[in-house]
């Protein structure tokens, strides 16, 4: 737990074992605590109670100079009357590492610093500020990195080399690192392992794709995955049928979902998750969930259709192959396959299984 000024706990639940070489992102909301829990495992903020160790050392206790992590936070901190090149070499030259020249040369080269490495932080951009930031925490070559919306102000074509160099980089050197992003793709690009933080606690930690096939709560379910799940209010109205899954009736009359969800009582008002991607819509009528298109969108590799359901306060959105068309009013049916209908508890938002 991390404790400020005013003794707020910034940070209530987190639980990462993290093994050596692991990418770790944290991902989430803006205030959720990410920041919080970076400073904390460098040792600029206070921890109130648990531990953090390194293989078996608790670190916890330890000033920041001694825990032996590279961070990259966002304000930079660059020493204004040096050039980037200095910059990148002072904390090196001070620990009289061998081999420093080449080190920061190969590094800066792969974050295609070249050009830059003559001039003074004051003449560099926000985007080449953070590349510096960057490539001196990864020169220090660091057991563990700590990375704070590392590629935040780069543009978007910069962001996603460096974005790959930075993956490539800490294969190569095998740093453990933990960056913090609210950006879920490059969450997902980056990590070996994700966990989603909602106020102040890891609402979920596993891989990426357990992440998005397999979500502990509504919120990680809304927060990855794009475009966004669809949540609709339902009720269960045959709890568990012969063949293990359970039907929701949504809205008034506009058909139900089958979910593979077992344990989740008759007449239960439950919310249903279901991925646009997952929803299969045919034109005309059929079993399933009967929907209207409101509006229409045509993405090139495939299209959103928005659609009402009768009764139902949330609309429906559907991913459809790229050669399908159709119109607004249109009469349409959605299904999903069981296994990808997820329900949740109303209230609590915790996935019903
Ligand atoms: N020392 C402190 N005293 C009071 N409140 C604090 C303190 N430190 C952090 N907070 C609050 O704790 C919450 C978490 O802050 P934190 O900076 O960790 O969020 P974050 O997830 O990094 O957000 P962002 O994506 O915007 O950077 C915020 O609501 C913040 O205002
Ligand atoms: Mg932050």
């Amino acid at each position: 737990m991390a404790r400020g000024r005013e003794s707020f706990a910034a940070v209530k639940g987190i639980n990462l074992d993290i093994a050596p070489g692991e990418l770790i992102a944290l991902l989430g909301p803006s205030g959720c605590g990410k920041t919080t829990t970076l400073r904390m495992i460098a040792g600029l903020e206070t921890v109130t109670s648990g531990s953090i160790k390194i293989g078996d050392r608790e670190i916890s206790q330890l000033p920041a100079s001694k825990r032996g992590i590279g961070v990259g936070f966002e304000s930079y901190a660059l020493y204004p009357p040096m050039s980037v090149r200095d910059n990148l070499l002072y904390g090196l030259k001070a620990r009289k590492v061998k081999g420093a020249e080449q080190m920061v040369s190969a590094i800066s080269s792969r974050l295609e610093m070249d050009g830059m490495m003559d001039l003074r932080p004051a003449g560099l951009s926000s985007g080449q500020k953070q590349r510096v930031a960057l490539a001196r925490a990864l020169v220090r070559n660091p057991p563990v990195l700590l990375l704070d919306e590392p590629l935040s102000h780069l543009d978007a074509s910069a962001r996603q080399r460096v974005r790959r160099e930075l993956k490539v980089l800490q294969r190569e050197f095998g740093y453990t690192t933990i960056v913090v992003t609210h950006d879920q793709v490059e969450a997902l690009s980056l990590a070996d392992r994700l966990a989603v933080m909602d106020a102040g606690v890891v609402q979920q930690f596993g891989t990426p794709d357990e992440v998005f096939d397999d979500p502990a709560n509504l919120f990680v379910a809304q927060f990855v995955g794009e475009p966004q799940i669809n949540a609709l209010r339902g009720v269960v109205t045959s709890g568990q049928s012969s063949s293990g899954r359970v039907r929701i009736e949504i809205g008034s009359g506009a058909g139900t979902l089958e979910s593979a969800a077992t344990g989740v009582a008759d007449g239960t008002t439950v919310t249903v998750g279901i991925r646009p991607q997952d929803c299969v819509m045919t034109a005309g009528d059929g079993p399933g969930l009967r929907a209207t298109v409101a509006y229409f969108e045509h993405l090139l590799e495939f299209g959103l259709a928005t659609s009402t359901v009768a009764g139902a306060e949330e609309g429906i959105v559907v991913q459809t192959p790229a050669q399908e068309t159709y119109q607004p009013e249109q009469k349409v049916v959605v299904s999903a396959p069981p296994e990808r209908v997820y329900l949740f508890d109303t209230d609590t938002g915790e996935r019903l299984r």
